[in-house]
């Protein structure tokens, strides 16, 4: 038995079985082309592996591996990223998955990797066993008042000419705006313990997939949207956030300590307008100007780290955890 790259038909074969609870709102033709368009992007050429694990010549599992770089306080480290993780129906509960996890580490280390980590969607303890260490994965709601129950909600931000002032800075997320991103990502990076070394390519890759969906699925999948603040034409920062029924995701909030203070009270403008009456996001994004915001388990999305090497380990304990939504593997 053996972990190697998959040939695009034993991806269709995974693929087929997967559609059923991986695939967000989208038909079978459109989730297939969704991993190829995916599989063929520049970035994900160098850094994105489709693998399966065979028995014989069966498929009884698979996973992605992307190589992830990490930036540190001045160091950068290359970390494996597993996602998908996933055993075929037949061979489940058959010590399959368990023998997964420890090819792909194996070849983790083996290919020279200083870590490797996951989002977990199941019960950490699976990946535990293999060393896994949870890392925060705390979430938190705002909660607001219903501005459309109760039109002096919206008179108290401003009304009409609030709106009118908060609008330029709201716009779909779209490519051009990469190289705006980048740059403040990276300054923004710089004061993190760590996070994820985000090149160009990188966000391609990640617009690319969203906007992917948000064409294509026949959910109701919102578009990322984008809330910046210029304090001169060097520095700022933005806000990536997505916006579905009376809920407001905030997926970034990136800046100096200030900058994020102007985006935080955008975004609740931005919430309020919208009508909504809550604002929800990961623990690295909550709003120090709204004093200490209560933090929930997410029963999703945990990250979770393998370190190889000894000075990555001290980032299991980093609180909070700063890893971004926009880096879910
Ligand atoms: C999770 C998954 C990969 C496990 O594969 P598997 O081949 O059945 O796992 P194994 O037979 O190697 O089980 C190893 C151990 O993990 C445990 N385990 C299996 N699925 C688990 C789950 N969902 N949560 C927690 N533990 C789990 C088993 O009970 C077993 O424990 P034991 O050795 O004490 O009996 C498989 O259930 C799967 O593909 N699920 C659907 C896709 C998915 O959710 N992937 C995870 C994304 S984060």
């Amino acid at each position: 038995m053996k972990l190697e790259r998959a040939e695009w038909r034993d991806a269709l074969a995974v693929l087929n079985e997967t559609f059923k609870i991986w695939s967000p709102g989208l038909s079978k033709t459109d989730y297939y082309f969704y991993i190829a368009s995916q599989l063929a992007h520049p970035w994900a050429r160098k850094n994105y592996r489709y693998m399966v694990y065979r028995d014989r010549s069966a498929i009884a599992g698979s996973l992605k591996v992307y190589g992830i770089d990490l930036a540190s306080r001045g160091y950068r480290y290359r970390a494996a990223g597993l996602g998908a993780v996933y055993t075929s129906e037949a061979y489940r509960g058959k010590g399959f998955g368990a023998k997964l996890m420890e090819s792909v580490i194996r070849l983790a280390r083996d290919e020279g990797f200083d870590a490797a980590y996951l989002f977990s969607d199941i019960d950490p303890t699976f990946y535990a066993r293999f060393g896994f260490r949870q890392m925060g994965s705390g979430e938190f709601w705002i909660r607001l008042p219903d501005s459309t129950a109760d039109p002096s909600v919206l008179e108290s931000i401003g009304g009409k000419e609030g709106w009118e002032i908060l609008a330029p800075d709201v716009m779909p997320v779209e490519f051009k705006h990469i190289p705006q991103l980048e740059r403040h990502h990276r300054q923004w990076l710089r004061r993190q313990p760590y996070g994820v070394d985000r090149s160009p390519s990188y966000w391609n890759y990640k617009l690319s997939r969203e906007l992917f969906l948000y064409e294509h699925s026949r959910w109701a999948w919102p578009r990322l949207e984008l809330i910046t603040h210029q304090i001169d034409s060097f520095a700022g920062g933005y806000a990536i956030v997505e916006h579905g029924q009376q809920v407001l995701r905030a997926l970034e909030v990136v800046g100096s300590a200030e900058v994020r203070r102007q985006l935080w009270s955008k975004l609740i403008a931005l919430a309020v307008f919208r009508g909504c009456t809550r604002i929800r996001g990961w623990e690295p994004l909550a709003p120090d100007s709204l004093g200490k915001i209560k933090l929930t388990p997410r029963s999703w999305g945990v990250p979770m780290l393998l370190p190889f090497r000894k000075q990555l380990e001290p980032l299991v304990e980093v609180e909070p955890c700063p890893l971004l939504e926009l880096d879910h593997l």
